[in-house]
């Protein structure tokens, strides 16, 4: 089979186009004896028949032992240059109370950036003092409801917070531990990372101002000083962008060290998944080495202990475990130009029943995923598709370049692998279509971890029905 002119360099055709790609698909993915696909032993037509589609579907032993992975990756690590380490997951990529019992049972913390994932991280009952609180704009009730619950460490993020917060501790007679978020110059992307001295954006204080800014939080009673923050990025591949961080952060760090103690150095989250074939992320326990590497040699660079290492992993814990499972609804082979100018090309149209409003990140990233045929085998010729979605507008895109056999037909399940990440945590009610739920399997049982959400939930939304 020849490779279709309209294919990325990356997507070759597959020998086989019913096999499940490696790296790809939850821990606990496989396919029946009769083709279909099956998650930690649930099949994906009873899962559909019981929960409709779209749904995001979630291997729960594969969350689980992804946290427990980074959290012992990052333990050894540490301790490998003589000292601990703290791994919060960042809740951003994907929060309910089930996944805040699943992350606290692996031993991680939990780093929220919202006072609604505060509330969540609050329900599934994690000790308060395993909580880190983020954002740029935390409101002042917000900055109450994280001092008043005894969260441990809020990471402030710019001069006007130091003031906020100490007076929110000094209302609740506490010392709130607290964070500085520096803003590094460093910027990774998936393959490559920037280093300037004054990085163009929002989050964080630049280095130059931070002794100052910590001066001015050690001289608040109400304020515990814990130590400096930066998040450099997302979908990182590139572990030299963590090491570059690592180092100016160790430098000002052991600057500081000078007027009191600076117990932590909490370096974020950003470490990469595999959405493609095309993806290939290293191993959490190579990146926590070389991070411990990079810290330890700006520890003797600049003549300082070694701090307790904090990291924020959030896509890489859940990304990988979910699937987005969904039926295809119409079909439509559509005759396009060849880019090389040599005649035309045939790619298949795949609609299915979601779409931008569960997943944006094609949409708004131009972020690239996997799709296969779930609900059984075929032996169909593998031809070109887009799977798109139900939305009104032509950029709703779920899946822009995959193979699928060229017998997809309506009424058929397609499955796309990694969209436990900002998928449905991203979601939408565009086009008022509402959200799809999510759904825990283990050992073949499923059950519902979020509502979805029906037509009568969004009518409720707006005063005028039945008026
Ligand atoms: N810590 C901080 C301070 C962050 O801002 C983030 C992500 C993380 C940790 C977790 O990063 P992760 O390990 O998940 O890459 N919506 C985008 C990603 C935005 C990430 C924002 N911050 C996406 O869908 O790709």
């Amino acid at each position: 089979m020849l490779d279709n002119p309209l294919a990325p360099s990356w997507l070759a055709c597959p020998a086989d186009v019913n096999a499940l790609q490696s790296g790809v698909w939850p821990m606990n993915a496989s396919r029946s004896e009769t083709g279909e696909l099956t998650i930690a032993g649930a099949r994906v037509g009873d899962l559909a028949a019981q929960h409709g589609t779209p749904a995001f579907i979630v291997d729960e032993a594969d969350v689980r032992a992804r946290a427990a992975r980074a959290k012992a990756a990052f333990d050894d690590a540490m301790a490998s240059i003589g000292t601990s380490a703290k791994v919060y997951y960042a809740g951003k990529a994907f929060l309910c109370t089930e996944v805040v019992r699943w992350i606290d049972a692996a031993g991680l913390s939990v780093d929220v950036a919202s006072g609604g994932e505060l509330a969540v991280a609050v329900a599934g009952g994690i000790d308060p003092k395993r909580i880190g609180v983020h954002g740029n704009n935390k409101s002042e009730r917000e900055i109450e409801a994280a001092v008043a619950v005894g969260v441990g460490a809020i990471v402030i993020d710019s001069a006007i917070e130091i003031e906020r917060v100490a007076a929110a501790a000094r209302r609740h007679g506490v010392v709130q531990p607290v964070r500085l978020r520096i803003n590094s110059g460093v910027h990774a992307s998936t393959h490559e990372y920037l280093a300037t001295a004054h990085e163009d954006q929002k989050f964080g204080v630049p280095i130059a101002s931070a002794p100052e800014l910590v001066a001015a939080i050690r001289a608040e009673d109400s304020l515990a000083f814990l130590g400096l923050h930066s998040h450099i990025g997302s979908q990182i591949f590139d572990a030299s962008g963590f090491s570059e961080a690592g180092r100016r952060l160790m430098e000002l760090h052991a600057a500081l060290l000078a007027d009191g103690p600076v117990p932590e150095l909490n370096l974020g989250g950003g470490f990469g998944i595999a959405y493609t074939v095309a993806d290939d992320p290293d191993d959490i326990r190579d990146i926590a080495q070389r991070i411990a590497g990079a810290v330890q040699a700006a520890a003797i660079e600049f003549g300082v202990p070694v701090p307790t290492i904090a990291v924020e992993p959030g896509r890489s814990i859940v990304g990988p475990s979910t699937i987005s499972l969904y039926r295809v609804g119409t079909i439509k082979p559509v005759t396009v130009d060849a880019p090389s100018g040599e005649g035309t090309a045939i790619r298949n149209y795949v609609s299915v029943d979601g779409g931008m409003s569960d997943n944006v990140r094609p949409a708004l990233y131009g972020a690239a995923y996997s799709a296969r045929l779930a609900n059984r085998f075929s032996d169909a010729a593998p031809q070109l598709s887009r799977v798109v979605g139900m939305h009104c507008e032509s950029g709703d895109i779920v899946v822009r370049d995959e193979y699928l056999p060229a017998d997809v037909a309506p009424g058929d399940l397609i499955a796309v692998p990694a969209t436990g990440a900002y998928g449905w945590a991203m979601s939408s009610n565009y086009n008022w279509v509402p959200r799809p739920p999510v759904v825990a399997v283990r050992d073949g049982v499923s059950r519902v971890i979020v509502h979805g959400e029906t037509i009568e939930d969004l009518l409720r939304r707006d005063p005028g029905v039945g008026r």
